[in-house]
C-alpha cells in the first residue's frame, strides 16, 4: 500500500473541496464512462455524485479483479457451523456464478431498473443474487430473514419486485426456519405479486414449488453468463428498508457510483485493508453493515470476505468468532457490541479465545449501537488489538465517525467515543435552534450538507420523507442521534432522540410496536419504551392503559400482545413485557412524556417536567416497573461484575 496520508489533512481537504476530493478518490475505480461533474445539484437543491458517469458495481467487485489477474484469489469464504459447511469461492468462481445467475434472471425478464427482493440468510447464493441484480442494473432489496410475513409484505408492496429470491429455509441455533411458507404468507397479504419466485433449495428443508411461478435457483445457475451492464452512477444499486418513527419502513436508496467510491475509500482508510487481506464481519446481509462490509466493500477492494452463517454464541460455542478470525486469517473483525456482550456472558474469562492464534488480527471494529466502556475494555484486553467503535446508519451506508486506522496522525480510539469525523463528513452538534453547541455539551448530531458519496440520495418513491431529514435545520442532515464532542475533538453518540430504539444492533420503531398494541381490543392507549438491557442494549416494553370496563388480567394481555408483535414484526423485536397502568404521563396538551418515562425506567435523575398534567402518575408507574423488575433501575438480578 502507498504511505498513509494524514487524517487531519485528508479530512480538511474533503471539506474544503468535496468535488475535487471525491473526483480524485473515484480514480481508483474503472469507469465505463467518466462523470461530467463529481458533485452537482438538481433543481430541487438535491446533491448528486458523479452525474454523467457510468460504471457497474458487479463489474468492479468481480470482473475488474479477474481482469487484473486476481481470479484465483479467495473472494468469499462461506463458513456455516449450522449446516456444517465450509467453502471458499475464488474471484473467478464468484464471477462465473454471478454472471450465470444474472443470465437466468434476465431470462425471467429481469431488466434494468426492475426490483428484486432477496429473502435469504447468510449464504453464498444470497451474495450471488445481490451481485447478479447489480450486474443487470436491477435494484435488489434484501429483507432480513428474521422479519415476519407482514413486514415482508409491506416491503413487497413498496418495492414492487418483478422477482423474489428466497431460500427454502434458514437455521436459528438448532431450529430450522422454513422461509418459503413465510414468503407465501407475505404474498397472500401483499397487493403486488411478483412474476416469479426463485427458490434456493437447501438440504435440510425442501420448499414446495408453485408450477409456472416458482423457479429453482440451481436451474438459473445453468444459464449462459451475461456481461455487466454499464449503468449511470446515480442509478440505484439497492433499496434497504429501515425503521423510521412510524410503522412504515423507509426505503433507503444507494446508488452505484457514489457507493462504490465511498466504500473503496473506507476499505483503505477506515479499515486499513489491502487487496488480498481478509475481513470477517459478523453481521447479517439483511442489514446495512452486511451490505457494506460483508459484500460490497471487501469485494470492491479485492479483499477476502468471510460470510458466516451462525451466531456469536451456541453455534457451537462462544469461541466461534475467534475461531473464524484465526482460521481465515482475518486482519479486521467487525461486529456489534451486543455480539461481544453475548460472548462475554458465556465466556467471561475469554478462555475460548485463548485456543486460537489471533496474532494476525489488527483491529476489532464495532458499530450498530454505542459500545459501553466495559465491553470495550474487555474486548481490547482479551484480543490485545485496538478496538474501534465507529458510528453510522443505514442512511449513510458507511461510517460517519471512526478512528481511521489507514491514515496517519489519527488520535487513538477511546472507550465510549465513536472517534472523529470521517473525511467527507462535517459532523456538528447542534442545539434545538440549530446552533453549534460548545464542546462537552450534549445536542443533536447533524451533518452539514453535502453528504459525501455513498450516503442515500433519496428514499424509494418517497422524497417527502427524505426531506424530513433535511428540513429541521436547513443545510444539515439530522441524524436522529444525540451526542457531544469533547474538548479534544472526540465525538460521543449517546442514543436516539426520536422514537427509534436499538435492540441487539437491530433498529426498531417504538411507533410501529405501539400501533400493534393499540389495535388490541382491550387497549385504550399505550407507550412503548426502550429499556436498558445488559445484553441487547435496549429491549422494548409496553405501558398500556386498558379501556374502561376492561377486566383483562395483565398476564393474559401481555401474552396476547407479545404474540401480536411477534406475528407482525418478528421474534427479533424481543418484545416480552407489558405493564398495565392507570394513565400515561402527559403534558397538558396531551403529549406523552416519553423522555421522562425512559429516564424513570433507566433510573436517571430528571427534573419533573413543568408541563406534566399529573405528577403522581410517575410514582405509580415507578411502583409498577419495580413490581415487574422492568428497566435498569429496577432489575433484581445483580449487575454483571466488571471483567478484567
Ligand atoms: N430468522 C428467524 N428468527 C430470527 C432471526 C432470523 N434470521 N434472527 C433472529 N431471530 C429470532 C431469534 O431466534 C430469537 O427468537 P426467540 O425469541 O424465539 O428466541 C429472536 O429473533 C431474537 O433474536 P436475537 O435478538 O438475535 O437474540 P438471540 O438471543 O437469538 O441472539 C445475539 C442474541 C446478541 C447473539 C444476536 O442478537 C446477535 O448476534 N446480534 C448481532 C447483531 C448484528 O449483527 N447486528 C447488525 C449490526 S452490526
Ligand atoms: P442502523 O441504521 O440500523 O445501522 O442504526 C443506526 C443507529 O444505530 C444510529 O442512529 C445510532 O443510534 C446507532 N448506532 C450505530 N452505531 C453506533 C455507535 N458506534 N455508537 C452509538 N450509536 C450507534
Amino acid at each position: 500500500m502507498k504511505p498513509a496520508c494524514s487524517y487531519a489533512a485528508t479530512h480538511a481537504a474533503s471539506l474544503a473541496n468535496p468535488a475535487g476530493f471525491w473526483a480524485a478518490q473515484a480514480q481508483h475505480l474503472a469507469w465505463d464512462r467518466p462523470f461530467a461533474e463529481a458533485l452537482s445539484q438538481d433543481e430541487n437543491g438535491t446533491y448528486h455524485w458523479f452525474r454523467g458517469g457510468q460504471l457497474n458495481t458487479s463489474f468492479l467487485c468481480l470482473d475488474a479483479h479477474v481482469q487484473q489477474g486476481r481470479g484465483n484469489q479467495s473472494a468469499l469464504i462461506y463458513d456455516s457451523p449450522v449446516t456444517s459447511t465450509l467453502r471458499t469461492y475464488t474471484y473467478a468462481e464468484l464471477l462465473d456464478l454471478t454472471a450465470r445467475f444474472a443470465g437466468g434472471l434476465r431470462n425471467l425478464g429481469v431488466a434494468f431498473g426492475d426490483r428484486v427482493i432477496i429473502y435469504m440468510p447468510n449464504m453464498p447464493e444470497a451474495v450471488v443474487a445481490m451481485l447478479a441484480c447489480a450486474r443487470l442494473g436491477a435494484i435488489h432489496s434484501v429483507v432480513f430473514g428474521g422479519f415476519a410475513p407482514h413486514e415482508l409484505a409491506v416491503r413487497i408492496d413498496d418495492a414492487q419486485p418483478r422477482v423474489i429470491i428466497c431460500a427454502s429455509g434458514g437455521i436459528e441455533f438448532d431450529r430450522v426456519i422454513p422461509y418459503k411458507p413465510l414468503v407465501e404468507e407475505a404474498l397472500a397479504k401483499a397487493t403486488h405479486q411478483p412474476a416469479h419466485v426463485v427458490v434456493c433449495q437447501r438440504g435440510f428443508v425442501t420448499a414446495a414449488m408453485q408450477l409456472g411461478r416458482d423457479v429453482d435457483f440451481a436451474t438459473l445457475l445453468q444459464s449462459e453468463p451475461v456481461p455487466a451492464v454499464p449503468v449511470p452512477a446515480t442509478h440505484p444499486l439497492y433499496i434497504l428498508y429501515t425503521s423510521g418513527t412510524t410503522g412504515r419502513p423507509k426505503g433507503v436508496v444507494r446508488d452505484h457510483g457514489g457507493h462504490a467510491v465511498a466504500l473503496h475509500f473506507s476499505m483503505r482508510t477506515i479499515y486499513g485493508l489491502a487487496p488480498g487481506e481478509t475481513i470477517f464481519t459478523g453481521s447479517d446481509i439483511g442489514w446495512a453493515v452486511g451490505h457494506s462490509y460483508i459484500v460490497y466493500g471487501p469485494l470492491l477492494r479485492g479483499c477476502t470476505t468471510v460470510l458466516f452463517e451462525g451466531k456469536p454464541v451456541r453455534t457451537p460455542d462462544a469461541g466461534t468468532f475467534w475461531r473464524l478470525a484465526a482460521q481465515h486469517h482475518a486482519k479486521v473483525m467487525f461486529t456489534a457490541p451486543t455480539a461481544i456482550r453475548a460472548i462475554k456472558k458465556e465466556d467471561p474469562e475469554g478462555l475460548l479465545a485463548q485456543q486460537y492464534d489471533l496474532s494476525g488480527l489488527r483491529h476489532l471494529f464495532l458499530a450498530g449501537e454505542r459500545c459501553d466502556p466495559a465491553t470495550y475494555a474487555w474486548a481490547g484486553q482479551l484480543l490485545g488489538v485496538s478496538v474501534v467503535d465507529h458510528w453510522w446508519q443505514t442512511e449513510s451506508g458507511w461510517p460517519m465517525l471512526a478512528t481511521l486506522v489507514g491514515l496517519e496522525g489519527m488520535p487513538a480510539p477511546r472507550a465510549g467515543s465513536a472517534g472523529h469525523p470521517v473525511p467527507g463528513y462535517d459532523v456538528q452538534v447542534l442545539d434545538e435552534a440549530g446552533h453549534p453547541v460548545p464542546a462537552g455539551t450534549t445536542g443533536l448530531v447533524a451533518v452539514k450538507l453535502p453528504l459525501p458519496p455513498g450516503c442515500f440520495p433519496t428514499l424509494w418513491h418517497d422524497d417527502v420523507r427524505y426531506q424530513d431529514y433535511l428540513k429541521t435545520f436547513p443545510g444539515y442532515y439530522l441524524s436522529g442521534d444525540g451526542g457531544y464532542r469533547d474538548s479534544e475533538g472526540y465525538c460521543y453518540i449517546m442514543g436516539r432522540v426520536d422514537d427509534v430504539i436499538n435492540v441487539a444492533g437491530h433498529r426498531l420503531s417504538t411507533g410501529e410496536i405501539e400501533e400493534i398494541l393499540a389495535a388490541h381490543p382491550a387497549v385504550a392507549e399505550c407507550a412503548v419504551l426502550g429499556l436498558a438491557d445488559s445484553l441487547k442494549g435496549q429491549v422494548p416494553a409496553g405501558l398500556v392503559v386498558l379501556k374502561d370496563g376492561q377486566a383483562m388480567g395483565e398476564e393474559q394481555l401481555e401474552k396476547e400482545l407479545v404474540a401480536a408483535v411477534r406475528a407482525r414484526i418478528g421474534a427479533l423485536a424481543c418484545f416480552r413485557q407489558v405493564l398495565v397502568v392507570a394513565r400515561l404521563p402527559k403534558t397538558r396538551s396531551g403529549k406523552i412524556l416519553r423522555k421522562t418515562l425512559r429516564q424513570l425506567a433507566d433510573g436517571e435523575n430528571f427534573a419533573l417536567p413543568a408541563t406534566i398534567d399529573d405528577p403522581l402518575i410517575l410514582d405509580e408507574i415507578r411502583a409498577g416497573l419495580q413490581r415487574r423488575s422492568l428497566g435498569a433501575a429496577f432489575e433484581t438480578s445483580p449487575p454483571t461484575p466488571p471483567m478484567l
